[in-house]
């Protein structure tokens, strides 16, 4: 079957095998997973089950951090609206590697691309909606002190000079071969990859010394990492190093979960009723009566409502397993099973809300300052 994946869109049913190999990334494998392991006693669940899939020059990675050569962390968000659950799969991540690894973080909000590459968005809105991420972000617990998160449009003036010179290295030809530009993108767009690489040299330029970078992201970011690995070396900094998270379901068959199509995704500002009606109308991998249900079973592998609890909530392995086995059996049914899940993100968004809130206070702590 027929799938795109690039940085501003993701259409069809993705094949993470071949996807890997079109970009060029090698699979997280088990040996990896054990390097790590090493270094943080236990294996985060997203490791574990394989919804981070891959990465960019992670045993390099390793190798200088065991020479004492520690790396930062580098992820982002281009605030186009508000935050979805799926959002936070790379930065709940990332939380517990800057735990690990006692890493600084710097996340990018890049509301100077969203304003760039969606012709509805205004630049005040994109900006006004990197503030309100960053609450999700500073909810989810990362350390005033190592985390520092920058706002493209505030920021320039850090920026723009570190820009332009990996500009100067790249040419359109390569921009539009990498990112399927045409004559009719807008120079603004052109040029935004070159933004969007700084941040992975930027603790380098501002402590004097090399820094190895890990950025966790999305797979389908990295086309912009492919260009900044390329150009990096040729202003004297390391390649970044990267490792990916495949895509959070939508509730609606298919794809991925999409902020344009608000019904097939659950925000961090849904309201508890709307929870219920998001999950209440999901898609699942049931079947049509309850009669062929406990007859034949069901389907998790198709399955929105399983995804869920595969990605977000359901962290215990065994009980994952326990409820594909009841599903399969048809010993669960879809209704008991959207039910419980309800329960459970409701209860996750009102802890979230919560810290969302109290974060209003400390935000100034953790925006970038020069
Ligand atoms: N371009 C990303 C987006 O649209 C935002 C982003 C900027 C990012 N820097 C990043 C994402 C680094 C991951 C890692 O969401």
């Amino acid at each position: 079957m027929a799938f795109r994946v690039t940085p501003w869109e993701v259409e069809g049913d993705v094949d993470y095998q071949k996807l890997m190999k079109e970009f060029g990334v090698k699979p997280l494998t088990k040996k990896l997973l054990q390097r790590i392991k090493a270094h943080t006693g236990e294996l985060h669940y997203m490791l574990r089950r394989g919804i981070f899939i891959s990465h960019r020059d992670l045993n390099w990675l390793l190798d200088e951090y065991e020479k004492g050569n520690k790396f930062f962390l580098y992820t982002g968000r281009g605030p186009s609206g508000h935050t979805h659950l799926g959002h936070l799969i790379p930065w709940i991540f990332t939380k517990w590697l800057q735990d690990k690894f006692k890493a600084e973080l710097y996340f990018q909000m890049t509301d100077d691309e969203k304003f760039l590459f969606n012709q509805k968005l205004s630049l005040k809105q994109a900006n006004s909606f990197a503030y309100e991420n960053a609450l999700d972000v500073i909810a989810l617990g990362f350390k005033p002190g190592l985390t520092k998160i920058i706002i493209d449009s505030e920021c320039a003036g850090v920026l723009y000079p570190l820009a332009i010179k990996v500009a100067k290295r790249l040419t359109f030809s390569v921009v539009k071969a990498v990112f399927g530009f045409k004559n009719s993108t807008n120079v603004g767009s052109i040029f935004f990859t070159s933004v969007q690489a700084v941040p992975a040299f930027l603790p380098s330029v501002l402590k004097g010394k090399n820094i190895p970078c890990l950025i966790p992201h999305g797979i389908d970011q990295d086309p912009h990492f492919r260009v900044s690995r390329d150009i990096l070396p040729k202003l004297g900094y390391y390649k970044p190093a990267s490792i990916h998270n495949i895509f959070f379901p939508s509730l609606k068959q298919g794809n991925k979960m999409s902020a344009s199509l608000p019904d097939t995704a659950i925000f961090t500002t849904d309201t508890p009723e709307l929870v219920k009606r998001k999950i209440w109308n999901a898609f699942t991998g049931g079947r049509e009566s309850i009669e062929q249900q406990r007859r034949l079973g069901g389907n998790p592998e198709i399955c929105p409502v399983f995804k869920y609890y595969f990605f977000l909530f359901e962290r215990d392995d065994a009980k994952l397993e326990e409820r594909r086995q009841a599903c399969m059996q048809g010993k669960l049914l879809c209704g008991e099973c959207k039910q419980e899940l309800i329960k459970r993100v409701n209860a996750f968004l009102e802890e979230h809300q919560k810290k969302r809130k109290q974060a209003k206070g400390s935000i100034k702590k953790y925006l970038f300052k020069r």
